[in-house]
């Protein structure tokens, strides 16, 4: 066992080496990870090794699967990162020292993007709504099947106030259950969907860098009624993202883990500079990531106060988290997201609405 383990970390590093894009990413996790992958593989040969020897294979086995998990998450994390930076840099730029004339000020670029989507959202027959920056513990994690000590609350450290259990929000989710129990008995009593939007800003202890900031903006959006399915959700989506972009896009979907969804994905656009043959601005895959997204989890539903009774839930519903602030930079070409915070007027002044 221990000989196979050695040969199968030596494969897996050479193949993780090797993994150059999401896509390939995803075909070593399935050799790997997956219920036909070689880690289970090896769960099913345990069956056969003699009982004194098992507990020593199980625990090697183990810390190897841990050991495949932390890298495989590792090499995820970075190529999220650059499929970003990547779609940010393959938009046009601007300059951002061109002095303008306008006297009077002008509204600022994430505004004039979160107008934009306000508009199409409202026409698709969605709420807009507005939400507080300082919330509980329960809104922004408890509420959406994050408990304490969950691994997933490492990946939004936020900044905690020293009274009364507030935090600032680390993402705009933390809206999710205030929006349901604002709605949820309209939708119970009278048979009205639940469609909202909620833009807001978010705060994160993040290392600062061109795409990191520690204050930066996302736009929720929920929708919930009977029979939402995943084409509801593919749908809406596709047509927001027709509609920012001025052109029709064609979009998939990947798996993706937030303990708010299930399933959950990660949200590609077809890349918009080649049409999906593959570029350099792709990374030669054809596809760009944009936005997590998924079907509301049981139970986060169940917290907002909506199938409370006992299954099969009458209601289901999609969730999505829009980066707003990554979005006007691929719309205006801004290539370093500090441009946004730092009060440069001749930088701020020349972007237009629509
Ligand atoms: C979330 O925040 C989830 N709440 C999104 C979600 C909602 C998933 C509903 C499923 C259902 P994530 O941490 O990946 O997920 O952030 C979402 C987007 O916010 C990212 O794709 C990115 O565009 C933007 N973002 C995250 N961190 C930063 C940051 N430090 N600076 C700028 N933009 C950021």
């Amino acid at each position: 066992m221990k000989d196979k383990i050695e040969a199968l970390r030596a494969r897996f590093a050479s193949e993780l080496d090797d993994v150059k894009d999401q896509q390939k990413l995803e075909e070593l996790r399935i050799s790997f990870m997956s219920k036909k992958g070689a880690l289970q593989d090896l769960m099913k040969e345990l069956s056969a090794i003699p009982n004194e020897q098992k507990k020593e294979a199980g625990q090697l086995i183990n810390s190897f699967k841990q050991e495949v998990n932390s890298r495989f998450e590792e090499r995820k994390k970075e190529l999220d990162e650059l499929a970003e930076k990547v779609l940010i840099e393959s938009t046009e730029s601007y300059d951002e020292s061109m002095p303008t004339e306008s006297p009077c000020g002008s509204y600022h670029p994430i505004t004039l993007v979160q107008r934009e989507l306000e508009d199409i959202f409202e026409s698709m027959g969605f709420d807009i709504e507005d939400y507080n920056e300082i919330v509980d513990d329960y809104n922004c994690f408890e509420a959406l099947n994050i408990p304490k000590f969950h691994p997933a609350r490492d990946m939004q450290d936020t900044y905690y106030l020293s009274t009364k259990n507030q935090l600032l929000k680390s993402h705009t989710s933390a809206a999710q259950n205030t929006i349901m129990r604002k709605y949820g008995e309209k939708l119970k009593k009278y048979g009205r969907p639940i469609r909202a939007v909620f833009p807001g800003r978010c705060f994160r202890n993040e290392a600062i860098d061109a795409c990191h900031e520690n204050t930066f903006f996302q736009m929720e959006g929920v929708m919930i009624d009977e029979n939402i399915s995943i084409s509801n959700l593919i749908y809406f989506m596709k047509t927001m993202l027709s509609e920012v972009f001025e052109r029709d896009v064609t979009v998939r979907l990947r798996p993706g883990f937030f303990p708010f969804v299930e399933p959950g994905f990660e949200l590609d656009i077809q890349c918009l500079i080649c049409g999906g043959a593959g570029c350099p601005s792709c990374k030669n895959s054809g596809w760009l990531e944009l936005c997590p997204c998924g079907m509301i989890h049981p139970n986060v539903l169940k917290h907002g106060g909506i199938n409370t009774e006992e299954e099969p839930f009458k209601y289901t519903g999609f969730a999505f988290g829009l980066g707003l602030t990554r979005l006007a930079m691929m719309k205006y070409g801004v290539k370093d997201i500090r441009v946004f915070n730092d009060g440069e007027l001749d930088a701020l002044d020349q972007f237009e609405s629509k």
